[in-house]
């Protein structure tokens, strides 16, 4: 498969990007193609709404580190997103790149495509992902893509929190199993 992981978190070495380096390496195990695009690191505007794409018609009027996802995206089987958990919410820093996915709508929604939910956050209350489970399975909904798969990782609020637990090697075997 070609896997696309989109990731959100400012920490290079923080406690989501060790799920993603434990994700990456099981995948690529697995014999799977792994492209990373950390968009706490590129440059992406927000989505202005102009609506000058059409969706897809067009290109976006940004021609910024997006240009170099977008074909990517358009060829995944399966993309993975991993973001710390922000106010029980993506980060901003994944949630501007998913928002410019408008520009390429039309290419995405309906296709054959699987996507996985990677999510670190402190809180360790039952109810502290369930926001952005959420707002995740009814994003999958409308783009008619197939939940692969969610790794909640709560009550890790730094790395070495992290290393303590065996969500790294569940991250691991997500990648592994597919
Ligand atoms: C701006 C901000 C908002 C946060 N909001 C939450 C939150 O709503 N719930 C929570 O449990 N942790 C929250 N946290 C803690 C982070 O989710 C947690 O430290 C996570 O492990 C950081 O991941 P990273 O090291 O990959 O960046 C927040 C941290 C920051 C900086």
């Amino acid at each position: 498969m070609k896997i696309v992981v989109l990731t959100g978190s400012p920490h290079k070495d923080g406690t989501s990007s060790l799920l993603t380096e434990r994700f990456i390496e099981g995948a690529k195990e697995a014999g799977h193609e792994v492209y990373r695009f950390d968009s706490a690191f590129k440059k992406v505007h927000p989505c202005v709404a102009c609506n000058k794409c059409k969706c897809g018609e067009k290109p976006c009027v940004f021609q910024d580190d997006m240009v170099e996802l977008f074909p990517k995206l358009i060829e995944a089987d399966l993309i993975t997103f991993v973001t710390p958990l922000y106010y029980y919410g993506m980060s901003a820093q994944i949630k501007i790149a998913i928002d410019r996915f408008y520009s390429i709508n039309n290419m995405l929604r309906g296709a054959d495509k699987k996507a996985i939910l990677i999510v670190t956050g402190t809180n360790s209350r039952e109810w502290a992902m369930k926001g952005i489970a959420g707002s995740y399975t009814e994003a999958l909904k409308y783009l008619q893509w197939q939940d692969y798969g969610q790794l909640l990782a709560k009550g890790c609020p730094a790395r070495e929190d992290l290393e303590k637990t065996d969500y790294p090697l569940q991250a691991y075997l997500l990648g592994k199993r597919l």
